[in-house]
C-alpha cells in the first residue's frame, strides 16, 4: 500500500499537467481564431491572383474591436462577423455574411449591439450573444432587432418598423399612462415602463401578457384590452424600445426622420398653402412650388427656411423655428409634392373651433394622455374590473355631470380617491383613483371637466 502511494501521485500529476496543458493549447486557440481562418480561406477563394491569395491566407489573426464612447460600448462582434462591410460576402454564411441595410448605420460608427444586444466585450460565440447567466441583454430574436430603430428615432414613423408607430399610438389611446409611468409621467399602479425594454427583453413574453395580462401575472390589475395578435406585438416593438439609455448627441440628433410624410405633415400644419399653390392649386402671395426642389439646391431651400429675408432680401416669407429634421423633411417633400396631393391637404384643412369645441377637444386629448382611459374605458363608458369596489369596476363618467357640481369633479381629480370597499374583509381593491394635482395644470383640469361634462347623453341635457 505504501509504495503504491507515489504511482497515485504521479499519476495524478500527469492528470493536472494535462489539463494545463490542455488549457493552454485552448487558450492559444480560441474559436474564434478558427472563424477568421475560415473566413480568410473563403475571401481568398476569390482571389485569383496567386500573390494577393497568399497575403490574404497571411492576414495575421487578432481581436477586432470598435470604440463607441457615444453610445458607452466596446463591441468585438466583428472579430467573428467579418464579412458586414464586405458586398462580396452577401449569403456567405454566419458569421461571415455582409449586412445588407446598415449604410445609414456604418459598423464604425454604431458597432451592432446598439441594435442587437449582446455582449459587446465577449469573444466567444454563446457569452457574445448574451446566452449565458448574469447577462441582462440577450441578442433579441431577429424578427425583433427592428424594436432597437425606436431607440434613436423615437418619434414619427420609422418606414422599416412601422410596428413602433403603431405601438407608441395603442400606447397614446389606450390610457397606459393612467398606471404606468413613461419619462416621468404617469401612475404609479403598474411599474415604471421607461426601462421596459431594457430590463424585460423576453418578447414573447411581452406579446402574451398584452393578449392577457393575467395569464402571465396571475391576478394583476392590468385590463385586458382585447388587442389582436398584431396590436401585441407593436406595443412589444414599442417596449422593446424604451431603454432609458444614456446616448451622444450624434445618436440622437435624428429622432424624427426626414421623410417626405413628415414633410407633408410639417406643410399641412403650417399652413403653407395660404400663400403657395402647387401646380396652381393654393394660394397665390408666393410663387407656385411646383419645380422649386428643380430651381434651388437644397442647400439653398435649408438656408432659406431657416431666414427668408437672408437668402431673399425683402421676402414676405414668415421665419419658421424649424429644427433640422424638419427642414430636411419639407425639402423632401416639395420634391414629391403634386396639385392632387395639394388639393386634398386644402379638403382636410380642420373647419375652425368655438372656443368652447376647443376645451372639450383639448380635454378630450388630456383624457387619452394621462391615461384616464386606461381604467374609465374608451369614451370614458367603464368596463375596466376593480374587484371588491362597490360596482366590481372603475365607473363609468358618462353621468358624472348628473350628480357633481363642475367644482366637486374638479376637487374630486386632484385629490384622488380610494374606492370603498364592497366586502371590508376582503383585500381593497387594485386600482384607485390617483391625486391629478402636479401632474395636470388647473388648464388641463378644467379642459377636461369640460371634455367629461360634454359626454352626457344631449338628449337628456338642459331640456
Ligand atoms: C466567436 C465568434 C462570434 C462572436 C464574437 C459573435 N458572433 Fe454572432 N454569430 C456567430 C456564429 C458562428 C453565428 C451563426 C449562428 C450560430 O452558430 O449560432 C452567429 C450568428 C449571429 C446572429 C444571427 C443569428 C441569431 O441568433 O440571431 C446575430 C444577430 C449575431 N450573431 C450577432 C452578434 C453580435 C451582436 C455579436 C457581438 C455582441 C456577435 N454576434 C458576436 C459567431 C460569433
Ligand atoms: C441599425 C441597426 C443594426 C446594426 C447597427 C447592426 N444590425 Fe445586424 N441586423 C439588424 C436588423 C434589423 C436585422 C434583421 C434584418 C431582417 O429582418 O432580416 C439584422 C440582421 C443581422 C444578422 C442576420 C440575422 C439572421 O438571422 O439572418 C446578423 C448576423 C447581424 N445582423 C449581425 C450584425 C453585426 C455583427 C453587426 C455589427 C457589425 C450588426 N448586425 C449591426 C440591425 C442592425
Ligand atoms: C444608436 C442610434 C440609432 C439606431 C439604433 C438607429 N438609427 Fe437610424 N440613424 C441614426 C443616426 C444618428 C442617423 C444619421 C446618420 C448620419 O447621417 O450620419 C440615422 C440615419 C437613419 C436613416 C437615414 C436618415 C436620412 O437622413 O434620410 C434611416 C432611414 C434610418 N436611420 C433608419 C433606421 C432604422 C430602420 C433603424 C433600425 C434598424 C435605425 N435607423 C436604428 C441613429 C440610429
Ligand atoms: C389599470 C391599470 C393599468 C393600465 C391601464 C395598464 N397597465 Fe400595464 N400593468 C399594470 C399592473 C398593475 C402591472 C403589474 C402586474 C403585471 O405584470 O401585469 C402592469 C404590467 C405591465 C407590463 C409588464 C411590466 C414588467 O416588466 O413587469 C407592461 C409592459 C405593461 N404593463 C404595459 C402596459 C401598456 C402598454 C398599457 C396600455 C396599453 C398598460 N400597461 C395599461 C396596470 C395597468
Ligand atoms: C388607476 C385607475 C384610474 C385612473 C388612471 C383614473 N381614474 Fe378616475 N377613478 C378611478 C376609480 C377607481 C374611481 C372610483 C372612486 C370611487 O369609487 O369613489 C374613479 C373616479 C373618478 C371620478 C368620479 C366618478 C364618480 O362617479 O364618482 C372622476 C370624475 C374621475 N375618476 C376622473 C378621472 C380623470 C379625469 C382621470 C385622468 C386624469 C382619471 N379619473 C384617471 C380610477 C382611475
Ligand atoms: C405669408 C406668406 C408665406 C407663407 C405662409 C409661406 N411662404 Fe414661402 N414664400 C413666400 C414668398 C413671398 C416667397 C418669395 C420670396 C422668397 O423667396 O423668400 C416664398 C418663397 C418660398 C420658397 C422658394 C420658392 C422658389 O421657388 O423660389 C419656398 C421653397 C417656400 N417659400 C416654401 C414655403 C413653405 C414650405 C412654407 C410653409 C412652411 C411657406 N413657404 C410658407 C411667402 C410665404
Amino acid at each position: 500500500m505504501r509504495d503504491r502511494m507515489p504511482r497515485y501521485f504521479f499519476l495524478l500529476s500527469m492528470v493536472i499537467l494535462g489539463l494545463v496543458a490542455a488549457a493552454l493549447f485552448q487558450a492559444a486557440r480560441p474559436p474564434w481564431k478558427k472563424y477568421q481562418r475560415e473566413f480568410y480561406a473563403l475571401e481568398a477563394q476569390h482571389e485569383p491572383n496567386a500573390a494577393a491569395k497568399e497575403s490574404v491566407l497571411k492576414t495575421p489573426l487578432a481581436i477586432n474591436q470598435i470604440l463607441l464612447p457615444g453610445l458607452q460600448r466596446v463591441d468585438r462582434c466583428t472579430t467573428c462577423h467579418l464579412g458586414v462591410d464586405d458586398p462580396s460576402m452577401k449569403g456567405a454564411r454566419e458569421p461571415f455574411a455582409y449586412h445588407a441595410g446598415i449604410q445609414q448605420h456604418p459598423p464604425s460608427k454604431f458597432g451592432c449591439t446598439v441594435c442587437h444586444g449582446g455582449q459587446g466585450l465577449a469573444t466567444d460565440k454563446e457569452p457574445a450573444h448574451g446566452h449565458v447567466a448574469h447577462w441582462e441583454e440577450p441578442l433579441l430574436p431577429r424578427e425583433y432587432a427592428r424594436a432597437s430603430c425606436g431607440k434613436c428615432h423615437t418619434k414619427g414613423d420609422v418606414s422599416e418598423a412601422p410596428e413602433l408607430a403603431q405601438g407608441r399610438r395603442l400606447f397614446d389611446t389606450h390610457g397606459c399612462r393612467g398606471c404606468h409611468k413613461l419619462n416621468g409621467v404617469g401612475g404609479s399602479i403598474g411599474p415604471d415602463l421607461s426601462r421596459e425594454g431594457a430590463t424585460r427583453r423576453d418578447p414573447e413574453w411581452l406579446v402574451r401578457h398584452f393578449l392577457k395580462p393575467q395569464s402571465v401575472s396571475k391576478g394583476s390589475a392590468m385590463p385586458d384590452f382585447g388587442f389582436t395578435r398584431n396590436q401585441a406585438r407593436d406595443l412589444t416593438f414599442y417596449m422593446l424600445s424604451l431603454t432609458g439609455e444614456e446616448m451622444g448627441n450624434y445618436y440622437t440628433s435624428k429622432d424624427v426622420l426626414p421623410s417626405p410624410a413628415y414633410g407633408r405633415q410639417l406643410f399641412a400644419e403650417k399652413n403653407c398653402l395660404t400663400c403657395h399653390a402647387v401646380g396652381g392649386v393654393g394660394g397665390q402671395g408666393g410663387p407656385d412650388l411646383q419645380g422649386t426642389a428643380q430651381r434651388h439646391s437644397s442647400e439653398w431651400l435649408d438656408e432659406h427656411f431657416v431666414s427668408p429675408t437672408l437668402v431673399f432680401p425683402g421676402s414676405s416669407m414668415p421665419a419658421y423655428d424649424l429644427e433640422p429634421n424638419a427642414r430636411a423633411a419639407l425639402i423632401r417633400y416639395l420634391a414629391a409634392a403634386t396639385p392632387a396631393d395639394a388639393r386634398s391637404i386644402l379638403a382636410a384643412h380642420p373647419k375652425s373651433l368655438s372656443a368652447e369645441e376647443m376645451a372639450i377637444e383639448a380635454g378630450r386629448l388630456s383624457f387619452e394622455h394621462y391615461g384616464c382611459v386606461g381604467c374609465h374605458g374608451e369614451n370614458a363608458k367603464g368596463g375596466v374590473p376593480n374587484p371588491n369596489s362597490q360596482g366590481g369596476q372603475v365607473p363609468s363618467l358618462i353621468h358624472v355631470a348628473d350628480d357633481y357640481t363642475k367644482p366637486e369633479i374638479l376637487s374630486l381629480i386632484r385629490r384622488g380617491k380610494m374606492p370603498p370597499l364592497k366586502d371590508a374583509s376582503k383585500p381593497a381593491p387594485p386600482l384607485y383613483m390617483p391625486a391629478w394635482k402636479g401632474t395636470l395644470n388647473e388648464e388641463d383640469l378644467k379642459n377636461v371637466v369640460e371634455y367629461i361634462w360634454s359626454l352626457k347623453p344631449k338628449e337628456e341635457s338642459s331640456w
